[in-house]
């Protein structure tokens, strides 16, 4: 049988290969083409097509609203944009729901775009879930800590393991993640002191968001690194460029410029 066409997209054994040897991944999230293809030439590893795309590109208030048709509508843009990242795809709210559901819609997910992983958010509830997609052959990304798809049973976006039963809790489900086969587990806005140990005591690598610089790689929204957001940015997001700036500038410039110009009126 034919190995198929050979690229140099990274995959799992790259990202194991890179937390073993102590380099660090860097993720960031993508919603579309251009800026998935930008994203990948500037050396990003693995690309999350995350369901902040609901609060990011289509103006919901949470991410609960986003569908999988969205999902797989941007996954496919983001993947077709690039070359060299990995590219996951979040299943959005409702889609994991039980393991038959979760394999069902990553199966789609897989098929329709191009993705090599997809991202399920959920503690240990979700271990039977990832494994049931692992022994498909589908490589499964965790996440924990702040799970934005439960900000109404959480009561809001606030930082987690604060205290010892919800250190406990997370440090017991990022193992029952590992164990059931997570290739890599996303910490969401934990303690950075517990994120650190939790690192630590994982084989798989952990990427970090708002959780302290010793997880073995970092993840952002792409807004939020680079200023493209109309509202304000979630506390830990530090904005190393002013992009909206520059979208109001030149548009205004462009705005006086199309005024300064008015149609000749016939005499
Ligand atoms: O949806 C998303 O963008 C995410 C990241 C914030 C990790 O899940």
């Amino acid at each position: 049988m034919s190995a198929g066409v050979q690229t140099n997209r990274l995959t799992t054994r790259d990202i194991r290969a890179m937390a073993r040897s102590g380099e660090k991944i860097a993720m960031l999230t993508a919603y579309d083409h251009v800026t998935a293809g930008l994203v990948d030439q500037a050396g990003v590893e693995i690309i999350l097509v995350g369901d902040s795309l609901g609060n990011v590109v289509l103006g919901h208030e949470t991410t609960l609203s986003v569908t999988l048709a969205d999902m797989i509508r941007h996954a496919g843009a983001v993947y077709r944009g690039t070359e060299r990242a990995m590219v996951v795809c979040d299943l959005p709210f409702g889609t994991a729901t039980d393991p038959e559901t979760a394999l069902r819609n990553a199966i789609a997910v897989l098929q329709q775009t191009g993705c090599q992983a997809v991202k399920i958010e959920g503690g240990e509830a979700a271990a039977p879930i990832v494994a049931r997609l692992v022994g498909q052959g589908i490589p499964v990304v965790g996440h924990i800590g702040l799970t934005p798809q439960a900000v109404h049973q959480l009561g809001g976006y606030y930082r987690h393991g604060k205290d010892a039963p919800a250190a406990q809790e997370l440090i017991a489900a990022a193992h029952k993640l590992q164990s059931a086969g997570a290739f890599a587990i996303v910490l969401e806005f934990v303690v950075p002191e517990l994120a650190a140990e939790i690192t630590r005591s994982l084989e798989i690598p952990t990427i970090g968001i708002g959780s302290g610089d010793e997880c073995s790689g970092q993840v952002l929204v792409i807004n939020d690194l680079i200023g493209l957001n109309v509202e304000p940015v979630p506390s830990f997001a530090k904005p190393k460029a002013d992009v909206a700036a520059i979208i109001r500038r030149v548009v205004s410039e462009y705005v006086a410029e199309v005024k300064a110009n008015p149609p000749a009126m016939d005499s």
